[in-house]
């Protein structure tokens, strides 16, 4: 496992904090996700040898819990709501013009790793839909012009670091 020393460090400091080790799976979980941007299968085992669990104890949290992947998602992991709220208002059509742009296919990262598109449900925005997630950050009303606009940014890489906004 090639984890970062400072994932490795706090790691090490989280686990002291629960009365049995094998209650720190959750924390360890999202500590290796933030290192590697998902769980790979040798990170399943190694977090279940750390854990004293067995890597089934692991992988079901990891299949249970949608914020978990256990692919790599791209950089810039572009979400549309197609919820019905926002399906009614046009995310379906929201996804397809970012899915043109960015000249990708859906579910699918980019060859270069640099972004993926996919659908979401309700991202809990429903009076200010259609709504776009880019990493971390929020986009309300995202009409035909705002997609391009967005998608325009993530291709250009002008968001910086995969947590950056757009
Ligand atoms: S339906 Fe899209 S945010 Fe709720």
């Amino acid at each position: 496992m090639n984890l970062k020393p400072e994932t490795l460090e706090k790691i090490e400091a989280v686990i002291p904090r629960y009365p049995q080790k094998r209650s720190a799976v959750l924390p360890v979980l999202h500590l290796v996700h933030e290192d590697q941007g998902y769980i790979s299968r040798e990170a399943t085992e190694w977090i279940a040898e750390k854990l004293g669990l067995e890597p089934i104890n692991v992988w079901e949290l990891i299949t249970f819990y949608p914020m978990l992947r256990d692919k790599p998602v791209g950089k810039k992991l572009v979400r549309v709501c197609r919820t019905l709220s926002c399906a009614l208002q046009g995310s379906y059509k929201i996804c397809e013009t970012f899915r043109e742009v960015l000249e990708c296919k859906l579910d699918e990262p980019t060859p270069d790793g640099e972004v993926m598109v996919e659908f979401a449900e309700c991202l809990a925005s429903c009076h200010t839909g259609p709504v776009v997630m880019v990493n971390d950050e929020l986009y309300e009303h995202v009409d035909e012009t705002k997609a391009k606009e967005i998608a325009g940014k993530v291709r250009n890489g002008t968001g910086g670091t995969p947590s950056d906004t757009v």
